[in-house]
């Protein structure tokens, strides 16, 4: 399976997520600026990846002697939504404020090993989600997945894709249906990668096509990923990932959410309050450098819808499976 992000002695190692399938090339960044940057630019995507880079990018800017709370800042512009971003530096402040009369080398020696702990611990929680999550996968059907949350959005193996991986390795008879999810395109670009690469048998469909195949009686669950799941059970995810939810829903077809609970944001009462990044007009008015609209028109771009909780049928993460009630659910997951 393809190395997402790695700590090397070198810089932070990743592998350029805007130029797949078509090139593999690993890019290293060699500061917190260019970690910061590789996050905005999506080099580096998905809400647990980011988690990874973000922790990463701490580690480079401790080292380089820089002052935390500006480094801190700095990476958590990036992006706003995956929750996992704000989750990871948290994670990384709390320790350097326990870490006292260190020298600068032991202290850039501990920062540095939490943030490939961070990275190892997703790889196990991708692999409990997947557990958790492959008894809900329906045998002998298609499962249907918008956007990646895969090995590719984590530090391996995936959170949805470790659903589906999961499933294909206890034995079951499952081929996916792979969102195309414009405009960034991670699901014809990534997801459909990953799961090629697994023998798994994908069938790309643009994102419109969905609803048919959901009414069709072909697809036997949906599986995606969060970027942020409020108290009440709300999940904000890849824009589209709503239409589904409510086709899905309409058919009397299972959808499922698979996330650590890391993307648990339980400070906001719903998904009302998750903010939701805006990005570039380019994206949705070129594909590769080629435009594919008329010069000069209005565009709207939300990177990211939210969903809401009665249509979602269980959040699977690597504790458990969580059902509804989720304000319930959820808090215990926590415990
Ligand atoms: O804009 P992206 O590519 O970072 O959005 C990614 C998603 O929406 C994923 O579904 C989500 O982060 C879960 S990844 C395990």
């Amino acid at each position: 399976m393809v190395e997402t992000i790695q700590w090397t002695e070198a810089g932070v190692v990743m592998i350029d997520q805007t130029r797949l399938p078509r090139e593999q090339v690993f890019v290293t960044c060699r500061s917190y600026q260019e970690v910061a940057e590789a996050i905005r630019s999506m080099v580096i995507r998905g809400a647990p990846a980011i988690g990874v880079a973000a922790a990463m990018g701490v580690a480079l800017g401790v080292q380089e002697g820089v002052d935390l709370e500006t480094v801190c800042a700095t990476l958590a512009e990036t992006r706003p939504t995956a929750v996992n971003l704000f989750w990871a530096i948290d994670r990384m402040r709390r320790l350097r404020a326990s870490l006292n009369g260190l020298t600068h080398s032991e202290l850039v020696d501990r920062i540095i090993a939490e943030a490939q702990r961070i990275r190892e611990e997703d790889i196990g929680i991708c692999r409990a989600i997947g557990k958790n999550g492959a008894p809900l996968v329906p045998d002998h059907k298609t499962v249907l997945t918008h956007c990646n949350a895969g090995a590719l959005a984590t530090a391996g193996y995936g959170t949805a894709l470790g659903v589906i991986r999961a499933a294909a390795e206890s034995g079951k008879h499952i081929d996916v249906f792979a969102d195309e999810t414009r405009p960034f395109l991670q699901g014809s670009r990534l997801t459909a990668w990953e799961l090629q690469q697994d023998g798994i048998p994908t069938t790309i469909i643009t994102d419109n096509m969905a609803g048919h195949f959901l009414r069709s009686g072909r697809i036997g669950c949906v599986v995606v990923g969060a970027d942020r799941i409020a108290a009440n059970g709300d999940v904000a995810n890849k824009i589209g990932t709503y239409s589904v939810a409510v086709l899905a829903k309409e058919n009397g077809v299972p959808f499922y959410v698979a996330a650590p609970v890391s993307t648990f944001d339980l400070s906001l009462p719903s998904g009302d309050a998750i903010p939701i990044e805006q990005r570039s007009a380019a994206e949705v008015t070129h594909v590769f450098g080629v435009p594919i609209a008329p010069e000069n028109i209005a565009v709207a771009n939300p990177a990211f819808d939210v969903t809401p909780a009665r249509y979602v049928s269980a959040i699977i993460c690597e504790r458990g499976v969580a059902g509804p009630p989720y304000e319930e659910s959820l808090k215990n997951m926590l415990r």
